[in-house]
């Protein structure tokens, strides 16, 4: 009996939001009209279902194929602004209509969230906002948040050789998410995250009004750099400090399967990585690989140190003899091509690094990410179980970014990334696949469930930590609704440990209603 009238309610919501649209997207283009100037042709900017673009801007930015597919939820109407004061309209006109508001910038999350929900939505898609500009006397930028990574590192190229910017290795990776959910890269040892650099920015906040810094106050301040933007607003641009690299600085790659030892290598990487020099990053990869007639387990690690291959080849002779690096696995190159290096891209061809600016749309590969934080070395006899649990599953891989350096430095309360100092790395559960299908998502996705489940006893734990820009819908998600504050705090505590709190009161002061909300925004208090 309450299952049917259930789904009479669900046919009956289902059926008067179709009937709907039509006068959603009349009376949404009224208000975008009355809130914009009449010569900016507001309506050239939305696009609406039946149009012949949506598609191909919608799938522009779609980053992960598993959400590329028929059963995807697909937003009523995506709105591409040209200017500010579009965002602001689209702020205001989509809470009157209202309709849940999904803010994409590059199109990464790992789950789709920015383009995809169960409610009724549109996509406010920021591609359109990505202007930079560097200005190398303050050694600072603004840099819109459609911006890609590849873009801000080509523009401070362009204006310095030996000035760069602590983030991501992948040049698609958008601004807007990556600014406001933390960012590490090949820098981190030696200068923190990218949001340690954040000093001023620019939202559309509830109300539609564009607040800088000062404006919106510290608190708010404090929240987007690092828990998340879309809990609080739309996020139009950042102001970075930059900072300096070498004129040359130096990379390696170097693997080895287990019967050339990788066991030992892994082993010493877990004491030395996180304590060696600052300048020194060292990313491992371990993947399972299938030989003729053998597995065996594959570990790579990827280096970059802000110095000259002869003094870092005698560092590593000393310190991680495992290594065996020799000054011909060593590449001196510029930081700017050590940027297309990390992202697998040609090098060395002293022209424009154009490569950087590539935005790959519309192109997506099926994936699945989950993470974890180590701060007690892994055993040998732990890591001889891990190779044979992770040949048996077949497909998971794992990457360890080590921390320590400046990571050490930071308190956990300085900005809502609380995995500072204590940690040894950072793991990254990764499958990406090629072919589509419910059969294989499952069985891919359940490999790395387990994979996650055998690593218990071996990570963080009350509460096991995970990389909030490594969004996992694994570890909780929220309804919004009646019990929003304690689903919230499942994974809030998670990804932001005690700064979740000071997140939840920024939230309530600046959004009481619960309108800039998703599948893991921060909730309000439970008295509101
Ligand atoms: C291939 C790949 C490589 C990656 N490499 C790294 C890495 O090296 N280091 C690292 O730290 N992370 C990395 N990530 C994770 C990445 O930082 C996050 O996925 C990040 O959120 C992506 O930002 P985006 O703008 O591209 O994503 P989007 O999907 O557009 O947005 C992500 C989240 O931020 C919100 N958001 C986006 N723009 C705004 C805005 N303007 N205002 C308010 N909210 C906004 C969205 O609503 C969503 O919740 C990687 C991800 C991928 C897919
Ligand atoms: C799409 O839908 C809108 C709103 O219902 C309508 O005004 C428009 O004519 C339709 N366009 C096409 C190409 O069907
Ligand atoms: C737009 O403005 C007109 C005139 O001020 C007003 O009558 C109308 O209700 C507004 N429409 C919307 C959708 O805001
Ligand atoms: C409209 O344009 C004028 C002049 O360019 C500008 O001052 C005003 O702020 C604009 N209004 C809106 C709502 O964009
Ligand atoms: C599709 O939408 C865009 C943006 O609003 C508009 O410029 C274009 O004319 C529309 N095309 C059709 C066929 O309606
Ligand atoms: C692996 O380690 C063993 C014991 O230390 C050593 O004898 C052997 O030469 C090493 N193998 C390789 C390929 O380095
Ligand atoms: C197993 O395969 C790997 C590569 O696939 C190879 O390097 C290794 O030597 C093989 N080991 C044995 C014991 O055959
Ligand atoms: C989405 O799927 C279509 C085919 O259905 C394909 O052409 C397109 O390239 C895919 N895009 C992404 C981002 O996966």
């Amino acid at each position: 009996m309450k299952k049917k009238s259930i789904s009479i309610l669900v046919f009956l919501l289902l059926h008067f939001t179709c009937a709907d649209s039509d006068s959603v997207y009349e009376t949404f283009l009224q208000c975008l009209t009355n809130h914009t100037n009449q010569t900016d042709h507001i309506s050239n900017i939305v696009y609406i279902q039946n149009n012949s673009s949506y598609t191909s801007i919608l799938r522009a930015y779609i980053r992960n194929a598993r959400f590329n597919v028929s059963s995807t939820p697909k937003p009523l109407i995506i709105i591409t602004p040209l200017q500010e004061p579009h965002v602001q309209a689209a702020v205001i006109c989509s809470k009157q209509v209202g309709y849940q508001l999904k803010i994409r910038s590059g199109g990464h999350d790992f789950e789709g969230i920015s383009y995809t929900s169960y409610n009724p939505f549109f996509i406010l898609d920021m591609f359109n906002l990505r202007s930079i500009s560097v200005n190398i006397d303050e050694e600072s930028a603004w840099v819109g948040a459609g911006a890609t990574l590849g873009e801000l590192y080509y523009k401070i190229w362009e204006k310095s050789k030996v000035h760069g910017f602590p983030a991501g290795v992948c040049p698609t990776v958008g601004v807007g998410g990556h600014l406001s959910g933390g960012g590490y890269g090949n820098m981190l040892r030696k200068y923190g995250l990218s949001v340690d650099y954040v000093v001023d920015a620019k939202i559309v906040d509830v109300q539609g009004r564009i607040l800088h810094r000062k404006a919106m106050g510290e608190d708010l301040f404090w929240a987007i750099r690092g828990g998340g933007g879309a809990s609080f607003g739309a996020i139009l641009s950042y102001k970075i400090n930059l900072v300096t690299v070498p004129a040359k600085v130096t990379v390696f790659k170097i693997e080895k399967t287990l019967e050339e030892n990788a066991t030992d290598m892994v082993f010493r990487w877990q004491f030395v990585a996180p304590t060696t020099e600052n300048n020194l990053f060292m990313r491992m990869f371990l993947q399972p690989v299938t030989g003729e007639n053998n597995q065996t387990i594959r570990a790579s690690i990827m280096a970059m140190y802000l110095g000259d291959s002869n003094t870092l080849v005698s560092l590593l002779a000393q310190d991680f003899p495992e290594l065996g690096l020799k000054i011909e696995n060593c590449i001196e190159m510029s930081w700017i091509d050590s940027a297309l290096w990390w992202a697998s891209l040609k090098t060395g061809t002293n022209n424009p690094p154009d490569a950087l600016l590539d935005r790959k749309l519309d192109s997506a590969k099926f994936l699945k990410r989950k993470s974890d934080y180590v701060s007690k070395p892994i055993p040998k006899y732990s890591l001889n179980l891990l190779w044979k649990t992770m040949m048996e599953l077949g497909k998971p891989e794992l990457v360890f970014n080590a921390y320590g350096g400046r990571m050490n430095e930071i308190a956990a309360s300085e900005t809502p990334f609380p995995h500072r100092a204590g940690n040894l790395f950072k793991i990254q559960y990764s499958v990406n696949w090629e072919e589509a299908g419910t059969e294989i998502e499952n069985n891919y996705i359940s490999q790395m469930r387990s994979l996650h489940s055998f690593m218990t006893p071996l990570v963080s734990k009350n509460p096991r930590s995970a990389y909030f820009s490594y969004r996992d819908l694994d570890i909780g998600i929220n309804h919004n609704d009646k019990d929003r504050y304690n689903e919230g705090k499942i994974y809030g505590e998670k990804y932001f440990k005690g700064n979740f709190d000071r997140l939840v009161k920024v939230k309530t002061m600046v959004d009481p209603q619960n309108f800039f909300r998703n599948e893991q925004s921060i909730p309000l208090l439970p008295s509101n």
